[in-house]
């Protein structure tokens, strides 16, 4: 028998898998609960505009440099940095470092969000926030985040269903797990739509979203657009490089990219399109904020036939969602602990669990017991949030645009998304070389200071 020398390492079996599980990271709460309520505070069309331009001028070429870095090194994301940078630039590996950092912070309030989720099931099985009554639905959501039993119980489920699934491994746990429930959600989501677009009333919603009142960009609502065109797509904190690293040699990285970020976008648009009408026909508030989205899809349902049955699935695909986006960020630590430290991966992600329920508890009880525990005015679940994906994610994706446009070169990013030595897409990865050298950085960097005011 022939013995293989190295360990054959983890990696996604099918194209079609690597396209499932990376759509997985993108796709998840930052769709259906972040874009909405972040659409809805910061002013609506106008904050739509700027997040789409940031998502095609910085998120997907920042998508495609990252995938490419993780394959071109096949290793966990500080190690790839260490790899891959020229001698006497070992510092690069900070980018690595700072991603380690973001994703255990955005697990720490993610966990609990999906926690929110996970309880919703059980409560529209319930029956009990089936309304349409802004003041009801204000009252549940405000009674269930408010008690810090419950946040901390289901933050822990939470931890539990995604902890399990991770210790089964790259092929078997994530690919199988995120590739079947996709669709499902797309159809209930569609289902939303038509439902809430036909409500009395629903122009006005149409109107917030789609006609855009440009006085309302300020130098924070652009910040807030970038810092989500990067968590949309998992970018800036080594996540789609892990994610890279088992991608297969054939794999299209740039058409992969591109359809990862279109159908990520179908997904928020939809889900804008479900909540908004339903905002203005109900007389909820548009800047309600986290709640947005909890209060909002219930009254939707409410209001349809056999609601309580489709509300019950929407939380359920919901919670799915998340577990897809949820073991990639997981999936970053746990492969930088096992591989570079020589963790096994059931020990790594333990490890990763524990910091992340530790960094949690005090951003699940932020509407209790550390209510008060404020930084710059925030409290820990909005802080946590705010340090993420408004300062290190776009610091990490400036880190790997820098990395990339002037450390790599354009022969090199042309060599190492070409398949078997031929490189299809030749116009677009000039156009993506171009915008990862000079554009994406200059405006990471100027929408980045003037967001904290640093200017
Ligand atoms: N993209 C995921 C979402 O939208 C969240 C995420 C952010 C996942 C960063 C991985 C890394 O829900």
């Amino acid at each position: 028998m022939k013995t293989t020398l190295r360990p054959v390492r983890d990696g996604f079996t099918s194209p079609f898998g690597v396209l499932v599980a990376t759509l997985g990271s993108a796709v998840g709460l930052g769709n259906i609960w972040k874009f909405p309520s972040l659409t809805g505070t910061n002013g609506g069309a106008s904050f739509l505009l700027v997040y789409l331009a940031a998502t095609m001028l910085v998120g997907l070429p920042v998508m495609i440099a990252e995938t490419m870095l993780g394959r071109t090194a096949r290793a966990d994301a500080v190690t790839t940095f260490e790899k891959l940078a020229p001698r006497g630039q070992g510092w690069w590996k900070i980018a690595g470092w700072m991603g380690f950092a973001g994703s255990l912070l955005i697990l720490a309030f993610y966990s609990e969000v999906a926690g929110w989720v996970y309880a919703y099931i059980f409560k529209s099985l319930a029956g009990e926030i089936a309304t349409t009554d802004p003041a009801v639905a204000r009252a549940a959501f405000g009674g269930m985040v408010s008690s810090p039993v419950q946040a901390l119980f289901w933050q822990w489920v939470v931890m539990a269903v995604t902890g399990s699934i991770i210790m089964l491994g790259v092929a078997r746990g994530i690919e199988a797990v995120t590739r079947r429930l996709m669709p499902l959600l797309f159809g209930l989501l569609l289902v939303l739509c038509v439902r809430s677009l036909t409500l009395p009333g629903a122009m006005q919603g149409l109107v917030f979203l789609f006609r855009p009142d440009f006085s309302k960009i300020t130098p924070v609502v652009a910040l807030t657009a970038l810092g989500l065109a990067f968590f949309k797509l998992s970018l800036g904190m080594g996540v789609m490089l892990t994610y890279g690293s088992y991608f297969r040699d054939t794999q299209n990285i740039p058409a992969t990219a591109t359809r990862v970020m279109m159908a990520d976008l179908a997904v928020s648009l939809l889900a804008g399109i479900a909540i908004f009408p339903a905002v203005f026909s109900f007389g909820f508030e548009p800047a309600a904020g986290p709640s947005l989205v909890f209060m909002i899809v219930p009254a939707v349902f409410a209001a349809m036939p056999g609601g309580r049955v489709f509300m019950t699935i929407f939380f359920v695909l919901t919670a799915v969602a998340s577990v897809g986006a949820m073991l990639s960020l997981l999936e970053m630590p746990v492969a930088l602990l096992s591989e570079r430290y020589g963790l096994g991966r059931s020990k790594a992600a333990a490890w990763a669990i524990a910091a992340v329920l530790l960094m949690g508890a005090p951003a699940a009880l932020s509407q209790s017991l550390t209510a008060h525990l404020t930084l710059f005015g925030l409290n820990p679940f909005d802080l946590f949030d705010f340090l993420s994906s408004n300062v290190l994610l776009p610091l990490g994706g400036i880190m790997i645009c820098l990395f990339v446009g002037w450390v790599f070169g354009l022969p090199q990013l042309e060599l190492r998304l070409s398949n078997e030595g031929r490189l299809a897409n030749a116009g677009l990865v000039r156009v993506v070389f171009l915008l990862v050298r000079y554009v994406a950085p200059l405006l990471i960097a100027i929408v980045l200071l003037n967001g904290l005011n640093l200017f």
